[in-house]
């Protein structure tokens, strides 16, 4: 979860659960995305699964997942855009290959060349939307149309959740929300208790500058943002290959991050207002799992 709210911390701490876990690296430089991804194999002493998610849509795309393959990653996520310069990067350095899709078509041009597993987001997922098509429906269609590992993203805040998905056919589920209200989310503590104050009502999909819609929290900037007014880029650092200059995403994402919940732009999943309380990530895991194991029962 860009911008820096995944980072060394959250996914480091996943991982020692034996999660899968993702730093963010859309809107890092080049050192601070080195330094992340070695902090993170530190306190993860080495073992665990650390890997990066970038959006294909960012200007750096190519050089951050190559800076991340070059740190020996374990497995690049792409999404926002769909790419074919990180199945060369993959293959280049030996890294796993995960984009995020949407739809058949891309589930399958992505097994044809050589991802490794998909993440599939339906439409209640947080941040950029591919689809307005709910992951209950994507999930079977997409896991019947190809042969490699399906892992669901959208609405999975509890155990519960993870074994819905599980039981249409996913092979994992990907989660934000829940991780975004974390205690090892590097998000400012007033966004976290922002996230805990939100109701279902407060669920919007705003045009973000990348050419998606985003799910995000009706604040004082998203109300700007559905009325075309939310605040031009004033400099621009040219961070997307394309940007459709209505606000510039990279600062409103930012200033979220950093705890201003009014002129940020908060990202959110459909399903975030459900979550009470901000959680250490062993917890989290813990009751994940006392969750999936009873719907087994
Ligand atoms: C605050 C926030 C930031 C996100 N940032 C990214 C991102 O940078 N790249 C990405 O591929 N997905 C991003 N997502 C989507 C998540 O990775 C995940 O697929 C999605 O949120 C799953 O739905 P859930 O939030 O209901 O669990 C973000 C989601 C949230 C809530």
């Amino acid at each position: 979860m860009a911008i820096r709210l995944s980072t060394a911390r959250l996914a480091a701490a996943v991982a020692n659960e034996g999660g899968i876990g993702l730093i963010a690296a859309s809107g890092m430089e080049e050192w601070e995305l080195r330094s992340e991804i070695r902090l993170a194999r530190k306190l993860t002493n080495g073992k665990g699964i650390i890997g990066i998610n970038c959006m294909v849509a960012a200007r750096a795309f190519k050089h951050l997942i190559t800076t991340a393959a070059q740190e020996k990653i374990d497995l690049i996520v792409a999404g926002a855009g769909f790419s074919r310069d990180i199945f060369a990067v993959g293959r280049e350095y030996g890294v796993e290959v995960v984009p995020i899709v949407s739809s058949v078509k891309l589930a399958k041009i992505s097994e044809k060349l050589g991802a490794s597993a998909i993440v599939v987001e339906g439409t209640e997922a947080g941040g950029h939307l591919g689809t307005q098509q709910s992951i209950k429906e994507l999930v079977p269609e997409i896991v019947a149309a190809v042969h490699i590992p399906v892992i669901a993203a959208g609405g999975a805040v509890c155990g519960a959740d993870v074994a819905e998905l599980l039981k249409l056919g996913a092979s994992g589920v990907q989660m934000g929300s829940r991780f975004a209200a974390s205690e090892e989310s590097n998000g400012a503590p007033s966004l976290k208790e922002f996230y805990l104050k939100m109701t279902k009502e407060d669920v919007v999909q705003i045009d973000s500058p990348v050419g998606y819609k985003g799910r995000a929290i009706l604040n004082p900037f998203a109300k700007l943002s559905l009325e075309g007014k939310a605040p031009k880029p004033v400099t621009c650092d040219a961070c997307l290959k394309h940007c459709k200059q209505n606000f510039c995403i990279i600062r409103a994402l930012t200033r979220a991050q950093q705890g201003d919940v009014d002129t940020g732009l908060v990202f959110t999943g459909a399903n975030m207002w459900k979550i009470k309380e901000i959680l250490p990530v062993k917890e989290i895991f813990r009751r994940i799992k006392e969750e999936v194991a009873a719907v087994a029962d």
